[in-house]
Order: C-alpha cells, then structure tokens, then sequence
C-alpha cells in the first residue's frame, strides 16, 4: 500500500504537488470512489481513476544477472553488439543499475525502477562494490596500499579501497587478487592499476551491495529477493 500521489506520480500523471491537487479537487477515484483526504493509502492493484481515465503502474522488478564478457551494459548498442538486456527476455523495460566493460564480467542488477536506480548510482552512497581482477605484473605490497589509500587518476581521487587474496603467478608474471571500491567511476578499477603500470587482465564483479553471484553461472538471471531489495535500498540511504 502506498500513498495515492505516489502512486499518481508513479504512473507518470502528475507531479506529486500536482497530484495532491488533482485528490483535493475531487478529480481522483480509488475503486469506484472518489477520495479527497490527502494521505489515503492505496494500492497497485487497485482501480485509480484521474479524471476518469484509468492509470497503469507498472510492478517494479528487480534482476541480477551474471554478465559474460561480450556484452555491453547499455540498453541499446551503436555498434550492433548484444547488451545485457538481451539475457533477459522479459517484457518490461529494464535499466542497468551502473555499468560494467565490455570484457568485464559478473553481478549487474537490472529495474524498471528508476528511483531504486538513481539512489544506487548515487555517488553520496558508499556502497560496496567486489571485483576479482587478473592483472599483468607483481602487485607490490606499496603499491597495493598506495592504491587502497586512494589515488589520483587526474579528474578525481579515489576513495578508501581494500585489496585482499593476492596471489602472484611468478612464472606468467600476473596477480590475481579481490579489490573493494565504493565508487563506480567509468573503467575506475583498470584505472586505478593502470596508474601502476598495472594493466588489467580480467575482471570480474563478484559482489554488489550484499549480492553477489552465488548460484548463477555466466549468462544466467534471477529475479532479486525482496530483503536483498531493501537491503540494497537501505545501504543506499545509510551509506
Ligand atoms: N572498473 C572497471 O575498470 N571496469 C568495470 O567494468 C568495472 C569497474
């Protein structure tokens, strides 16, 4: 159940200000009825009228996916490549929550909620982001806790990051380790090595917020649960 001018602004109708109007002035009908008390609770399901004509909400959904390599995070692709969306073979229209490269796999989570999106992305928050990573060279001990002091890589300066699991192939020259950042600047984690003359090799998002991967192979989706949705609402709003 939620407040009525949610629901009216929700569907797109009207301004939450506006809506609050349109109720007063008698315009909206819950059920057959018109209601005029600001703060009447309804529901999705309900019949709401606005001026007599039917308004639709949409139900909000909420995926993850464990993107493969080979795929962009846009909704639609200049170049004809397959994007995320065409993993997900359902009728809404869906958004990527943030990005991930091309060549860059694992946890995205897809909404036709635009609001849920927005607080997620917003920078403010500092919620947690996992990546696995391959990357050519051996990591130094300094250099890794240069990186997890925060960089700069010229037009910002990295937040407080923790690197853990490193483990150096001395034969092929690589590390592969687990990093943990709070932003999502655009190629933020290759950037971040790159610095170091690090170059990433793979990279793969094991975990956002507190879902991760668990279960899903490459490719695969599910839909997310609705504590994991909260949670991921109240992380964006505790920070
Ligand atoms: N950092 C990157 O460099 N690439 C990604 O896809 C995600 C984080």
């Amino acid at each position: 159940m939620e407040r009525l001018q949610k629901i009216i602004q929700k569907a797109g109708i009207a301004s939450r200000r506006k809506a609050e109007e349109l109720i007063l002035d008698g315009k909206v009908e819950v059920n057959g009825k018109i209601v005029t008390v600001l703060g009447t609770k309804a529901s999705i399901t309900d019949s709401i009228k606005v001026d007599g004509k039917k308004i639709k909400v949409e139900e909000k959904k909420y995926y993850l996916l464990n993107k493969p390599e080979g795929y962009v995070s846009t909704t639609d692709d200049e170049f004809n490549r397959l994007t995320v969306i065409d993993l997900i073979p359902v009728q809404e229209k869906l958004f990527p929550v943030g990005r991930l490269d091309y060549n860059t796999s694992g946890v995205i989570i897809l909404t036709n909620d635009g609001e849920f999106a927005n607080a997620l992305m917003n920078p403010k928050f500092n919620i947690e982001k996992e990546y696995s990573a391959k990357i050519g060279g051996l990591l130094r001990k300094e250099t890794s806790k240069t990186i997890c002091r925060g960089v700069d890589l010229g037009d910002f300066r990295t937040k407080k990051a923790k690197i853990f699991n490193v483990e150096y192939d001395n034969k092929k020259e690589n590390t592969t380790l687990n990093i943990v950042i709070t932003e999502g600047k655009y190629h933020q984690v290759k950037r971040m090595f790159d610095k170091f003359n690090h170059q990433v090799l793979k990279l793969k998002r094991e975990r956002y917020g507190c879902v991760t991967l668990k279960g899903l192979e490459k490719g695969e989706y599910r839909r997310l649960k609705i504590h994991e949705v909260k949670k991921l609402w109240n992380l964006s709003e505790n920070g």
